[in-house]
C-alpha cells in the first residue's frame, strides 16, 4: 500500500488531500496516516498541511522497486526487482534466486555489499549509498563460449548509460571495465550456472561509482560525482543502466552479436593501443589490433606474432 500512496503522491501536483488519497486507495484516514510514517520511516520526507494534505518534499533515492520502475521502459529487465539494504554480495542472493528458478531479467539491488567482490578475487569496495551495485538473473539459450559475448554486451550498455545520464566520456577497456580518463567508474562480473555446456542462467553483476567521493576512491577509481562536482540520483542511473540492458539484450537474443561488437569497438579505449596484458599463462605485449567474434583480444606482438587472449589484465604502455 506504502508505494500506491507514494505513487499517487509523486504523480500529482502539489498537495493531495487524506480524503482523496483515503477514496483512492479504498483505507481510512487513519491507515493513510500509518502508511506515511512508514513512509517517513523508509526515508521519504512528506510534509503535511492542515486542510491541505500531504506532498514529497525529498525522496531517498533508494533503489525501491516502485521507484526503479516508475516509467521503466524494458522489455525483460527489471520486470522483477529485489531491494535490499546490506548484503554480503548482491552476487550470492541472485545466484540463489536463479537456483530457485527466478525468472529472467530479474534484478537484486542493495545499498551496501559487505563482500562485494570483483574478477580475480579482488574486493569490490560498496560505500553505503554511494554507488550502483546490483546483480541481473539472465537465460539466455547460450552456449559456455557465448557467455563471454553477455560481458561485453553489459560493458557497451553501461558505458552508453553513463555518457547518456552525465556530460562525461567513459570508455571500455577490454574486456569490461568501463573508464573514464583511465580511472575505474564501473566493472562487470559474470558468474554463470551451466551443464554440460548449455547455460542454465547467468549472473550480471553490476557496480558503478556514482556519488563517492574523491577520498573515499583512494585515487585510483572515480565516479560521476568526482568527474562533474554533481550528485546524481542513483535511482536515474541504475534506470538507464537497466534500459540500455535491456536494449542490447534484445538485440543479443535476435543473433545481433555483431552489432554489439561494432558498438564495442566504437567504445573501446583499448584498440590501437600499446598493452600489456597479464593472464595465468604470464604476461603478453603487444598492440591490441581487433575483438574476435567471441570478444577475444587479438594482440600483433612485437616479433609480429598475433595471438589472442580471452581473459586478463591489461595496462595500457604509455
Ligand atoms: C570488477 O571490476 O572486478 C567487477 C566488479 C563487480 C562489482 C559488482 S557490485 C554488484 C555485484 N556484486 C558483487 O559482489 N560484485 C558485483
Amino acid at each position: 500500500m506504502q508505494e500506491k500512496i507514494i505513487e499517487y503522491l509523486k504523480t500529482s501536483e502539489g498537495y493531495l488531500s487524506g480524503e482523496v488519497i483515503s477514496q483512492a486507495c479504498n483505507i481510512s484516514r487513519a491507515a493513510i496516516w500509518k502508511h506515511i510514517e512508514e513512509l517517513r520511516r523508509l526515508g521519504y520526507s512528506i510534509e503535511a498541511a492542515p486542510h491541505k494534505g500531504y506532498r514529497v518534499v525529498s525522496d531517498p533515492d533508494k533503489f525501491f522497486p516502485w521507484e526503479m520502475q516508475r516509467n521503466l521502459k524494458t522489455k525483460i529487465i527489471g520486470k522483477k526487482i529485489i531491494y535490499q539494504d546490506e548484503v554480503l554480495s548482491t552476487m550470492d542472493d541472485a545466484f540463489s534466486l536463479g537456483v530457485g528458478g527466478a525468472e529472467e531479467g530479474t534484478v537484486v539491488f542493495a545499498e551496501t555489499q559487505t563482500k562485494g567482490r570483483g574478477r580475480r578475487g579482488r574486493d569490490w569496495v560498496s560505500s553505503k549509498g554511494k554507488g550502483v551495485y546490483m546483480s541481473v538473473i539472465l537465460r539466455p539459450d547460450a552456449s559456455l563460449a557465448d557467455a563471454s559475448k553477455l560481458t561485453l554486451l553489459a560493458a557497451v550498455a553501461i558505458c552508453e548509460a553513463i555518457n547518456d545520464v552525465a556530460d562525461v566520456e567513459a570508455r571500455i577497456k577490454w574486456p569490461n571495465d568501463v573508464l573514464i580518463g583511465g580511472k575505474k567508474i564501473s566493472g562487470i562480473l559474470t558468474e554463470l550456472n551451466a551443464e554440460v555446456d548449455r547455460v542454465k542462467f547467468i549472473v550480471l553483476g553490476i557496480g558503478i561509482n556514482v556519488n563517492t567521493t574523491a577520498r573515499q576512491l583512494l585515487g585510483v577509481a572515480t565516479s560521476l560525482k568526482a568527474e562533474t562536482s554533481k550528485n546524481f540520483s542513483r535511482v536515474d542511473v541504475a534506470r538507464k543502466v537497466l534500459e540500455s540492458l535491456d536494449k542490447w539484450y534484445v538485440l543479443f537474443k535476435q543473433q545481433a552479436f555483431i552489432s554489439i561488437l561494432n558498438r564495442w569497438q566504437e567504445l573501446s579505449m583499448t584498440l590501437g593501443q600499446e598493452i600489456t596484458l597479464t593472464d595465468m599463462g604470464g604476461e603478453v605485449k603487444g598492440q591490441a589490433i581487433g575483438l574476435a567474434d567471441d570478444g577475444g583480444l587479438f594482440i600483433r606482438q612485437v616479433n609480429g606474432d598475433i595471438v589472442k587472449r580471452m581473459s586478463g589484465d591489461v595496462k595500457v604502455s604509455l
